[in-house]
């Protein structure tokens, strides 16, 4: 097999060897035309490629065949100066399954392998070593497993090397420190043992190493810390020890990103990062860091992240917290998390002239007393503030009422004493209020019941008397728990607690209320748990045993008899504090208990859910494999038997049907999962998890879930959801001509309506929930519209909670190897090992306000000529051509007129008047132009650079806010 020339083709390569690669193409230029069979070769490389290739859903390889040269196949590209020969393979994002075959060793002038986002699983073939060309080596996001391939050491020019997210073990390899032109190194995310090796430390042009979610031990090696190049350094997530180089501020001038949290770091936090003067995110949280921190660290005027949460840094003495005064510098800080940590001292009154853009504020789990400065109420884009666990004292400011972005409060386990302000009322957005174990006294505050997003309100051990208000025990939002207990509130418990439809906890215990259990309380359908005393009633949900805990309520009485509670007689109080003393001694972080709650409820998701679905259907009291069967049966016959007709879509992971229920008539959407897809259980499980934990206006709100066996035996999973009558916004941007669908177009307010919702529900769960969590599949076809036109984001089959960013669970086995989204729509940094990531949501949110605001797919490559994306697209037409660019149907005056209907409402009947309405149109121009904007902020490259959602969301209500200016102007 030999080929004459083989000798002195690699004799030629050993002389050029060194030099640089262009030179040395040209001079082996000569040599092919010795070598005939060349593209042959490639040819036949390329054809064993694609027999290995099993799975394959957008069918990218039929183009790989006969009738067309094989330079002209997707994701091949050949060039003249090689001969003809293939230099490029970029085959990203295609979901491609099956193993890489060795012949790619054949593909001798391969410059670019790019693999990124597939599923090609089995060990990289060692033939990669021949590739002496290759600068650009991406298989990140893979299922590749064993050992790295030891042959790529002979691949010195590469510059390029991601593997994050596969499967790969054993050790990260010695010869690495050869390769001296890398600049960009990913092993993210792997399996990898052992110590980082010194020799990384070689790497002189190294910018970029991430080693982030791997169990590599031992320390990391100085010589890294030696390399000035590197901007992007992350460890995150090992089981690395020692301490940070008390030089690294000196030796790591460059760097802007550098995480190492969750590891066992101890020693102290090196006053030579002041000088690392370009630092934007800082994050060294769960270790074992000691000491201050530097008095003067605001002079890192660039921090966007600082978190050195859960470490045991402070003194617990007074001046512990003097470097806050000087974060003021920080005009970009978002995120402040030094929770559990030994802090003392009290809350500078400087606070208040933090950064307009923090929204995370948690000091929790210190020692800090005194009270909390009135000026924080100047921190107008604040989401959350923990202070739990403190020993704060004095009333709460009423200016925290100001804070119209807050959504989570935590005050709990503190001193506070006086009224818990009424200004609390003012918090339109707030989820989650815990003020428990203080000292809050006179009556709850009325207008709490104005809170109409509060999920969990919880008031437990204060001292809070008089009357629960109506307003307050009818707040229908409240959903996951309310908790009054240990109080000294009397009278009776309103009828209004009727409206708690969503409410799965409700403490009431440990009171003084008189008077009778109201039989309304039968109407909180959702009711898992109640504590309280008295006579237990015995209708609605009460007369079912099975599915309601009143376990340790040993004071109740009545009810059915299936309850085998005593029979009522007169009701003695006598005060218990076991359960403050219980409270308070774990205490500790009570965000993390909640977010342990809340995995444990996700993991027993399942069994909830499907009980809940089994009291709906009044049929059903037998056994449970028999209650599973007849859901299925419900299921097979509200969608008529899953036909064809009720088939309103399908998705990566089943299909989606429409369905009548035949209890009260409503109609859903039941989503069928294709258990024979891969991955499509886990993708069920990820799903019901997500929105078991999860409401809000803007995500679709799940019905039911079922999971069983079908009438041949299968599994048969299925998750039942509001039927959303208006279809998903894809349809509505890209008719189907023979389908029936939209004719009518999407006005320019309805599109920015959408575009609020859709960027609100992203707010919701990276920032609101208990977890932050990814949805990382953001594009239309996931955008859904009920009547009004109202967006809900649904399809949470690919969502991920992110873990690190709020806790200490290891994420390696949560944050599945099976990380996707759709083409056009996942951001470039999932490419190079980049773990899913709020911003990777942005980047998604702005392609898809490009495609709403042009029309455009961002994959319609005709538009988009020379491989430019929709991002570049906009990005050159701003902003004096964006007229051009824009859908047409909005510039066109029929839209103006039906725009004109809308606003009739609010701004009474439109005369005509074509002057006005020419300026008009100029403004109209603004509005596009700050749209685009906005737009390619979110999609630009860097995730750094990605406008934050928040700040999206308040740009696009000014916007909307001028166009009803415009609008007016118009009359
Ligand atoms: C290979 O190159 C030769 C000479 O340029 C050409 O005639 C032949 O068609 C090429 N074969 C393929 C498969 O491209
Ligand atoms: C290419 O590579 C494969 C496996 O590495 C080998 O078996 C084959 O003979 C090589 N040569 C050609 C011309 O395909
Ligand atoms: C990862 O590799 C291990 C063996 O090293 C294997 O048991 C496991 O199934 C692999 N995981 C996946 C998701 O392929």
């Amino acid at each position: 097999m030999n080929h004459p020339c083989a000798n002195s083709k690699s004799l030629l390569l050993q002389v050029l060897n060194g030099c640089l690669l262009l030179c040395m193409i040209l001079i082996k230029d000569s040599a092919i035309a010795a070598i005939p069979t060349g593209n042959e070769t490639d040819l036949q490389a390329l054809v064993h490629f694609k027999s290995k290739i099993v799975e394959d859903p957008f069918n990218t390889m039929s183009s790989w065949n006969g009738s067309i040269n094989h330079c002209n196949w997707i994701g091949i590209t050949c060039s003249n100066i090689s001969n003809g020969r293939v230099t490029h393979l970029s085959l990203e994002q295609l979901r491609l399954g099956g193993t890489l075959t060795p012949f790619i060793g054949n593909l001798t002038f391969l410059t670019t392998v790019n693999l990124l986002n597939n599923s090609f699983h089995g060990e990289f073939p060692q033939e990669v070593g021949r590739l002496l060309y290759l600068q650009y080596l991406n298989f990140s996001i893979n299922n590749f497993g064993g050992s790295f391939p030891s042959n790529l050491s002979h691949c010195t020019n590469l510059r390029v090397l991601a593997a994050g997210l596969n499967n790969l073990t054993g050790t990260i390899p010695t010869w690495i420190g050869n390769l001296s032109s890398l600049s960009r190194v990913s092993f993210g995310l792997n399996n990898f043992i052992g110590r980082i090796p010194h020799e990384v430390g070689l790497l002189s042009s190294l910018t970029s190493l991430v080693l982030y979610g791997n169990y590599l031990t031992g320390t990391v090696p100085s010589s890294i810390y030696n390399i000035s190049s590197l901007y992007y350094f992350t460890f995150t997530q090992n089981h690395l020890h020692g301490t940070l180089p008390a030089d690294v501020g000196f030796t790591l001038p460059n760097i802007q990103v550098f995480a190492g949290a969750v590891n066992n770091l101890t020693g102290s936090v090196p006053a030579s990062l002041l000088n690392a003067s370009k630092l934007e995110i800082l994050d060294f949280s769960l270790n074992g860091l000691t000491g201050t921190l530097p008095k003067n660290l605001g002079v890192l005027y660039r921090l966007t992240r600082l978190s050195f949460e859960h470490n045991r840094l402070g003194t617990g003495k007074t001046d512990d917290l003097s470097f806050l005064d000087s974060l003021v510098n920080c005009t970009a800080l978002q995120v402040l998390r030094l929770g559990v940590n030994n802090f003392g001292g009290v809350l500078p009154k400087s606070i208040a002239n933090f950064s307009s853009q923090l929204h995370t504020f948690a000091l929790n789990s210190n020692r800090i007393h005194g009270n909390i400065p009135a000026g924080i109420g100047n921190l107008a884009n604040l989401a959350l503030i923990g202070l739990e666990g403190n020993e704060l004292t004095s009333s709460v400011p009423d200016a925290l009422g100001r804070l119209q972005n807050l959504q989570l409060l935590y005050l709990n386990v503190n001193k506070f004493s006086g009224r818990i302000p009424s200004s609390l009322g003012n918090l339109s957005l707030i989820t989650k209020l815990f003020l428990e174990e203080n000292n809050f006294e006179g009556s709850i505050p009325s207008s709490l019941g104005n809170c109409q997003k509060l999920l969990v309100l919880s008031l437990y051990s204060n001292k809070l008397s008089g009357t629960i208000p109506t307003e307050v025990i009818g707040l229908s939002s409240l959903a996951i728990y309310f908790d009054v207990s240990y109080n000294a509130l009397s009278g009776t418990l309103p009828v209004e607690v009727s409206k708690l439809r969503n409410l799965a906890e409700l403490v009431l215990s440990e009171n003084n209320f008189s008077g009778v259990i109201p039989s309304s309380l039968g109407s909180c359908i959702s009711l898992e748990k109640l504590h309280l005393q008295g006579e237990i009633p015995k209708n609605g949900i009460f007369k079912n045993a099975t599915s309601i805990s009143l376990y340790g309520n040993i004071k109740l009485c009545g009810g059915v008899s299936e309850l085998n509670f005593p029979p009522c007689t007169i009701r003695k109080r006598k005060a218990s504090r076991l359960r403050k003393l219980v409270a308070s001694k774990v205490a500790i972080p009570i965000a993390i208990a909640l977010i342990l709650l809340l995995l444990l409820s996700c993991f027993l998701t399942l069994f909830p859910i499907v009980k809940r679905a089994k009291r709906k259907t009044p049929t059903s009291t037998t056994g449970n494999a028999l209650d599973l069967e007849i859901s299925y049966s419900e299921i097979t016959k509200c969608t008529g038997g899953f036909s064809q007709d009720n088939l309103i879509g399908s998705g990566s992971f089943g299909s989606v049907y429409k369905g009548t229920l035949s209890g009260d008539g409503s109609i859903v959407a039941v989503k069928v999962l294709n258990l024979q897809q891969r991955g499509a259980s886990r993708s069920f499980i990820d799903e019901c998890h997500v929105l078991r934990s999860i409401r809000h206006r803007n995500l679709l709100k799940i019905i039911t879930a079922i999971s069983g066996v079908d009438h041949q035996g299968n599994d048969f999973k299925a998750l039942v959801f509001e039927y959303m009558p208006n279809g998903s916004l894809e349809d509505w941007l890209h008719p189907v001509n023979n389908v029936q669908t939209q004719t009518k177009k999407l006005t320019f307010i309805q599109r920015l309506n959408i575009a609020i919702d859709v960027a609100c529900a992203l707010e919701y769960l990276h920032h609101f929930c208990e977890t932050p969590i990814v949805h990382c599949d953001i594009k239309p076809s996931n955008v859904l519209l009920d009547n009004d036109l109202v967006a809900h984001v649904g399809d949470f089959g690919l969502a991920t909670f992110l873990f690190e960013e709020s806790s200490k669970f290891s994420t390696q086995s949560v944050i599945s190897a099976s990380l996707r989204g759709s083409i056009g729509y996942i951001p470039p940094e999932y490419g190079m090992g980049g773990k899913p990531s709020t911003l990777g949501d942005v980047y998604s949110y702005g392609i898809l306000l490009l495609e709403i605001f042009t029309g455009k797919r961002p994959t319609d490559e005709e538009a988009f000529e020379g491989g430019m994306g929709i991002h570049q697209f906009v990005a050159m037409a701003l902003p004096n051509r964006v007229t051009d660019i824009v859908d047409p149907s909005l510039v066109s005056e029929q839209d103006f007129d039906e725009e004109n209907q809308e606003f009739e409402d609010e701004e009474k009947a439109i005369r005509k008047n074509y002057e006005i309405e020419a300026s008009a149109k100029g403004l109209m121009e603004d509005c596009f132009v700050s749209l685009m904007e906005i737009g390619a902020s979110c999609s630009a490259n860097p995730p750094s650079e990605r406008m934050p959602i928040t700040v999206v969301i308040n740009k696009l209500h000014a916007i909307k806010n001028s166009f009803k200016k415009i609008k007016h102007s118009a009359i």
